[in-house]
This record gives structure tokens, C-alpha cells and sequence, in this order.
């Protein structure tokens, strides 16, 4: 690890060893002040110190006043005190009001030098997650949302400015990348947020049902319907509905959907009674809409219709900045589930994680922070505590090597190696069919083939939990 270079304050009411520990921290490479009494120190503590040194026994001040007075004026600076043999009673009560270590007298120059290393790194850390805490609370958030980026910034922005109208919203972006979120802030920023908001996952409801979930049914429409029911449109009353995964709606589907924008009006299957709605359609998809009215599996004038205002979100590795806040706003969620007291990440977790490129976006973020902190054993999360897939050069070199040993066959391969892909998307098949380079219906019927002929989904190359 590299050495951190740090403003130091050394006090001791002997000039010599002030000169003496100047030399030997400043041949380090640190910058170092002296001060010879307490008053004096106070004075330096305004500029730009990280660090302070100090003896316990100063003539006019003692040790524990100034630690005491620096401690109120500069909280955020780390104290380490010089004992002399015989004053182990005032360093312990030093230490409790919050020095951060110790090292007796006669002072050993290297014992020094790592203490200073710990203490710095440790000033670091604290000022990195007082000024993410600042950032978060400031204008990287918006409701639940974490960005910092020029493009969340965007996406915060347009949020404000089409909320208070009743306008369709297209959103895209892959999976992860916090669709829903955007959708729950339009709706909250919005003159509907106290009705509701009904998020339907349109490739999650069999197409059969899909029709009398959205718009209600009538008794006698299927033989089983034994009541009537409304549906989520009319459930969304003067709320906003999220038709999530648009461009699984069949086509038929697109066509009453369009009317039911259009006409503000819906029909329950097996009625021919027409109710008025009044909903906000905000739509979202993981595919490019555009790609598929050119395929013709999505209706062109329904596509217009919910494209009025378009909001895409980017994936995670083309908006780096915000991957840290981030990381420091789960953490700030997870923690207190756990009451382990985490302070951070480690610069070893902190460059992995600006450096790897999130297939998984946020989601997959979330995940990782959130078992970094049950995996934890100190105050940092170091990577050995993240999941395999992040140590990913590693991961996949295990999994090919492994197939090598095994001398596996090509499916078996295939098998192992699908499966990772949908670990790493978080079981997200669209995402995962995209980095396989197939499409969605061919890892379904490859899945599907597993499951027929009752392979394991995962022979081989298992993470180690
Ligand atoms: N900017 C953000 N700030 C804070 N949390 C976020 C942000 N973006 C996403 N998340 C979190 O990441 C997770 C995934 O987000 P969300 O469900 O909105 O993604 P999505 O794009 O709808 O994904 P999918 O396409 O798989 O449905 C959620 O737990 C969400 O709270
Ligand atoms: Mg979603």
C-alpha cells in the first residue's frame, strides 16, 4: 500500500524533540509543524492539520486540556500522544477522550512511522465519509435516488420538470439501473403522489391473465371468474401505473392498451360497460423500443404515444463517479441491520469497485455492499468479503481452469458459464442474454433443456460460500 503523506503538529515543550521528530516525519515526506506549548498548538490546529502529536506533559497547559480544547475545535483530527514511563494512567484516560494511539517513551522511529501511516489512513477514511455523508444529503439525492454524475444530475433535473404533468414517460435502461426508482420519483414528485402508484411487471403475468389484470373482468368472461374484478388501471385510480418490461405486452394487448391511452377509458373483459380512467402510463423496458418497432414486435403508434418524454438511464460503468456514493449510501443502509460498526471500504474494495464494470448496475452494487458488511470481520470491508463474480479476472479464470482439469465437454462449459452470467445479472434473463449474445427465447429453451434432462444448473466452478 502506498504511504500516506499527511499535515502533521508535533508539540512537546522540548524544542529538540520537536526538531528531532520534524526531521525524521519530514524525511517521510510529510509536512510537519512544531509548537513548543499548548497555546501555540491551538493556533496551528486552523490550518490544514490532519495530525497531531503530542506530549502528555506540557508545562503550561497539560496534555489533556489541549487534547480536550483540539478535540472541540477540530473533532475530525486524529490525536497520538507520547507517554513517558510511569504516565500509562493519563494515556488510558487520553485514549478515552479519543486519542488514537499511543507509543511510550524512548520513542522508536519506526514503530512512530507505522503509527502515523494507521492514524492517517484512518483521518482519511473519516473525512472521505463525512464529505460523501455531505454529498448525499446535499444534491446527489433525489427522494430515494443516489447520483452524482452529470447524467443523474440530468435525470434529476427532467424528473422536476415533468412531474407535475399528466404526460406518458418512457424510461430504458438495463437492468439495475434503477428504472423503478425514476418511476416512483415522478409519481412522488408529483400533484398524484397521495393515490396510488402500481408497478405491473408485464413479463411476469401470464399473457392469458394479462388482459383482465390490467383492465378487470366480468363474471362469465372465463368459466372460472367466479366475481368481478377491477383492474390495475382502475386500481391506479388518479395514480400513476408503471408498466414495467412494455415490450413483453403481445401485440393484441398493445393495441387496447393504446386505445385505453388514448380514449382515457377502460373496458373490463366481458363487459361492454366502459369506465373513465384518469392514470399517468409510465412505461419502462430494458430493450431498445425503437429496434423493436423496426422488428415489428411493438406497436409504432403506441410507441409515439409513450414516448413523449423519454428518460434513459444509463448503465453504471458509463457514470463512474456515482459508483462510491453509492456504495456509502448502502452501506449507510445495511449497517445498522447488522450493528457491526463498518466505517468503510477498503482502498483495495474502493478501486475494485470503480474499476469493474457492473453488468448487474446498482442492483448488483447493493448486493455487493450488502454482503461485504455480513462477511466483514473489522471496520473495513476488504475484498475477500465481496462477492466471487467482483474478483471476476479471478472468478472466470478459476471457472475456465477448472473446466480444463475436468476436461469438461462444451455444454457442461456452456451450462457453468450461463449460470455465472445470470448470478452476476442477479437471475435478470434479458441482461444475461445480452451478454451471452443470444436472445432471450434461446436461453430460455437452453434453461429449459437443463431442466428437462434435471442437470444441476451449476457442475462446476462454484463460488465458494
Ligand atoms: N440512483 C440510485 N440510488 C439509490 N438506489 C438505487 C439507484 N438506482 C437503483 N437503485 C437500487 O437498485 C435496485 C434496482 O433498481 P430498480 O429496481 O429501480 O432497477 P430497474 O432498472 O427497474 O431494474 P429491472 O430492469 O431489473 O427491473 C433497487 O434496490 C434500487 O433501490
Ligand atoms: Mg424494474
Amino acid at each position: 500500500m502506498d504511504n500516506l503523506q499527511g499535515n502533521i503538529l508535533v508539540v512537546d515543550d522540548d524544542p529538540e524533540i520537536c526538531r528531532l521528530l520534524a526531521d525524521v516525519l519530514a524525511d517521510e515526506g510529510h509536512a510537519v509543524a512544531t509548537s513548543t506549548n499548548g497555546k501555540d498548538a491551538i493556533k496551528h490546529l486552523s490550518q490544514n492539520i490532519e495530525l497531531v502529536i503530542t506530549d502528555l506533559q506540557l508545562k503550561e497547559m497539560q496534555g489533556l486540556d489541549l487534547m480536550r480544547q483540539m478535540k472541540q475545535i477540530r473533532p475530525d483530527v486524529s490525536v497520538i500522544i507520547i507517554t513517558a514511563f510511569g504516565s500509562m494512567s493519563s494515556a488510558v484516560e487520553a485514549m478515552k477522550l479519543g486519542a488514537y494511539d499511543y507509543i511510550p517513551k524512548p520513542l522508536k522511529m519506526d514503530e512512530l512511522a507505522l503509527v502515523v501511516q494507521k492514524a492517517l489512513r484512518e483521518s482519511a477514511l473519516r473525512r472521505e465519509v463525512a464529505q460523501l455523508r455531505k454529498e448525499i444529503g446535499r444534491s446527489y439525492r433525489f427522494e430515494n435516488m443516489i447520483g452524482k454524475s452529470k447524467a443523474m444530475q440530468a435525470i434529476f433535473d427532467l424528473i422536476r420538470r415533468v412531474s407535475s404533468s399528466a404526460t406518458n414517460i418512457l424510461i430504458t435502461g438495463d437492468s439495475g439501473t434503477g428504472k423503478e426508482l425514476v418511476a416512483r420519483a415522478i409519481h412522488y414528485n408529483s400533484p398524484r403522489r397521495d393515490k396510488p402508484f402500481i408497478p405491473v411487471n408485464c413479463a411476469a403475468i401470464p399473457e392469458t391473465l394479462l388482459e383482465s389484470e390490467l383492465f378487470g373482468l366480468v363474471i362469465g368472461a372465463f368459466t372460472d371468474a367466479k366475481q368481478d374484478k377491477r383492474g390495475l388501471f382502475e386500481e391506479a385510480g388518479e395514480g400513476t401505473i408503471l408498466l414495467d418490461e412494455i415490450s413483453e405486452l403481445p401485440l393484441s394487448l398493445q393495441a387496447k392498451l393504446l386505445r385505453v391511452i388514448q380514449e382515457k377509458e377502460v373496458r373490463r373483459v366481458g363487459s361492454a360497460k366502459i369506465c373513465k380512467v384518469d392514470v399517468r402510463v409510465v412505461a419502462a423496458s430494458n430493450l431498445d423500443l425503437s429496434e423493436a418497432v423496426k422488428q415489428k414486435c411493438f406497436r409504432q403508434d403506441l410507441f409515439y404515444r409513450l414516448d413523449v418524454i423519454h428518460i434513459h438511464v444509463p448503465p453504471l460503468c458509463e457514470r463512474r463517479e456515482d459508483i462510491m456514493p453509492l456504495a456509502y449510501h448502502f452501506l449507510n443502509k445495511y449497517k445498522d441491520e447488522t450493528q457491526k460498526s463498518i466505517k468503510g471500504f477498503s482502498e483495495d474494495v474502493s478501486s475494485l469497485f470503480l474499476s469493474y464494470n457492473w453488468p448487474g448496475n446498482v442492483r448488483e452494487l447493493e448486493n455487493a455492499v450488502e454482503r461485504g458488511i455480513i462477511m466483514a470481520r473489522g471496520e473495513e470491508v476488504i475484498p475477500e468479503d465481496l462477492p466471487d463474480t467482483l474478483n471476476s479476472g479471478f472468478a472466470q479464470s478459476a471457472l475456465l481452469h477448472e473446466a480444463i482439469d475436468r476436461q469438461s465437454s462444451l455444454e457442461e462449459l456452456e451450462r457453468a458459464y450461463i449460470a455465472r452470467i445470470l448470478e452476476q445479472t442477479g437471475g435478470a434473463k434479458t441482461r444475461a442474454a445480452q451478454i451471452l449474445g443470444i436472445d432471450r427465447k434461446t436461453l430460455y429453451r437452453k434453461l429449459e433443456h437443463d431442466r428437462e434432462k434435471s442437470l444441476p444448473p451449476e457442475p462446476f466452478g462454484a463460488s465458494a460460500d
